[in-house]
């Protein structure tokens, strides 16, 4: 017989179930006493089912687990469940909180909008083909700017008095992840503003207004990029100064380029747990390492509270073909009719981990259970090539 202490750790439903099936086992036993043994029998494999169904929550992890899905961490799998730890203070007033967030439904606005927040050192250079993108649905986006160094010269008129108070932000530092807290902070001000989307000044639009609307709009998760990179730009980034809260094989990486329901940016709003965390430990330059906090926050973050609310890839194409530091900036001669489709036709997202093997890991780009071109914006854009994609822009935005 299964020990009572071992029930209660499964939540409320557990003890449930094993009391319903200790009535029917009973019942039963009733009409057929002539085989008590089989009702042994019978009684231990529902035992040993409910033990399994404790340790291997559900039945899909239970597949990710056994098949390694790339759909859950990659073809690396989950890591084993680890032994239950008691939380902390703070972990169980996040918990409640993040929670207590998650289930109350969104503010259902009447005029729901889209909140495009560009984090830039100064003018944008493309602002014209945005004025394009957005024409004619004026009541349908808000615009934000922060300008971490100059003051921007605005020429659209979707971009004048839409600069946010900003401050300095130095590249991979975590003062990059604190601009991206302000402009969601800003939007979140507007009560119809239901998804908002992270852009820098080298991003152009990839489709049609009312397709990058509708994309972000009738879907549920946010389109966070989230994967397990066991190399050095990867977990070999992670410290152990950040236990309990986060466990190595909890940490993630990703591209800092988000797009973000409204609860989400109401978590994060509400994080200062994690969010300290990685500030005080995932910082460039720590005893000769460098973490970059942009890249493992939130796909950290959300991979812990909300697994299954992320789309898991970035909606923001970049080239890092090149296999560089930086990715590939495209120049004038590069924009052409055929690169902006082969880039709009691409249906899978790739992630390659930074270790000796250099595996890519190539999933299915799935919106809502269906197979949809992976990216709504490109980047990097030099300055110079402003012309030739208005130019080409609706044509390449025709679906
Ligand atoms: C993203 O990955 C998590 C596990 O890390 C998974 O639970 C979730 O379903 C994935 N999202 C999609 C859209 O596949
Ligand atoms: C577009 O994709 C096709 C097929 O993959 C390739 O042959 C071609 O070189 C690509 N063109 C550009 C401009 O990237
Ligand atoms: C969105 O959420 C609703 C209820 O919260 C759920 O029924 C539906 O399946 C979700 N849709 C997608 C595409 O995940
Ligand atoms: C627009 O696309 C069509 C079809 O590919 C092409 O024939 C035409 O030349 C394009 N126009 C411009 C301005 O590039």
């Amino acid at each position: 017989m299964l020990p009572s202490t071992q029930l209660k750790k499964g939540g409320t439903w557990r003890p449930q179930l094993f009391k319903d099936i200790m009535v029917m086992s009973k019942s039963r036993s009733r009409s057929q006493m002539k085989r008590p043994r089989w009702i042994i029998a019978l009684v231990c494999i529902l035992c040993v089912f409910l033990i399994t169904a404790y340790f291997y929550p559900s039945e899909s992890s239970t597949t990710c687990y056994l098949f390694s899905s790339p759909n859950c961490d990659g073809i690396f799998g989950r890591a084993p469940p680890s032994p239950a730890r008691e939380l902390t203070d703070d972990e169980t007033a996040s918990s409640v909180v993040v929670r207590e967030i998650l289930n109350t439904p969104p503010l259902q606005s009447k005029n729901p909008k889209i909140a495009f927040m560009f984090l830039t050192p100064g003018t944008l250079p493309f602002e014209e083909l945005w004025e394009n993108f957005f024409q004619g649905h004026e009541d349908k986006f808000s615009v934000y700017v922060h300008a971490s160094k100059q003051k921007p010269i605005h020429v659209s008129r979707y971009f004048v008095d839409r600069d946010i108070h900003s401050e300095q932000v130095v590249w991979g530092k975590f003062s990059m992840v604190e601009a991206e807290k302000r402009l969601l902070a800003n939007a979140l001000l507007d009560p119809d503003n239901q998804h908002f989307v992270l852009l820098s000044d080298s991003c152009i639009p990839l489709h049609s207004f009312d397709y990058v609307y509708n994309y972000l709009m009738y879907t549920n998760v946010s389109f966070i990029d989230c994967f397990v990179d066991p190399g050095p730009h990867g977990t070999g980034r992670y410290a152990e100064q950040m236990m309990p809260e986060v466990e190595k094989h909890e940490f993630r990486k990703g591209s800092q380029w988000f797009t973000m329901k409204r609860q989400h940016a109401l978590v994060m709003m509400a994080d200062s747990l994690y969010y300290t965390k990685f500030k005080l430990h995932c910082r460039p330059n720590m005893d000769g390492r460098n973490c970059y906090s942009d890249e493992h926050y939130l796909p950290t973050f959300f991979r812990m509270k909300d697994p299954a609310g992320l789309a898991n890839w970035s909606v923001t194409f970049v080239d890092w073909s090149e296999g560089k530091w930086h990715p590939r900036a495209f120049r004038t001669q590069d924009v052409t009719y055929d690169l902006l489709r082969n880039i709009t036709s691409i249906a899978d997202s790739t992630h390659v981990t930074s270790d000796a093997t250099k595996t890519v890991l190539r999933t299915p780009c799935l919106w809502n259970g269906m197979k949809r071109p992976c990216f709504l914006f490109a980047r990097k854009f030099y300055p110079e090539t402003l012309g030739k994609l208005i130019h080409l822009f609706s044509n390449y935005t025709k679906v």
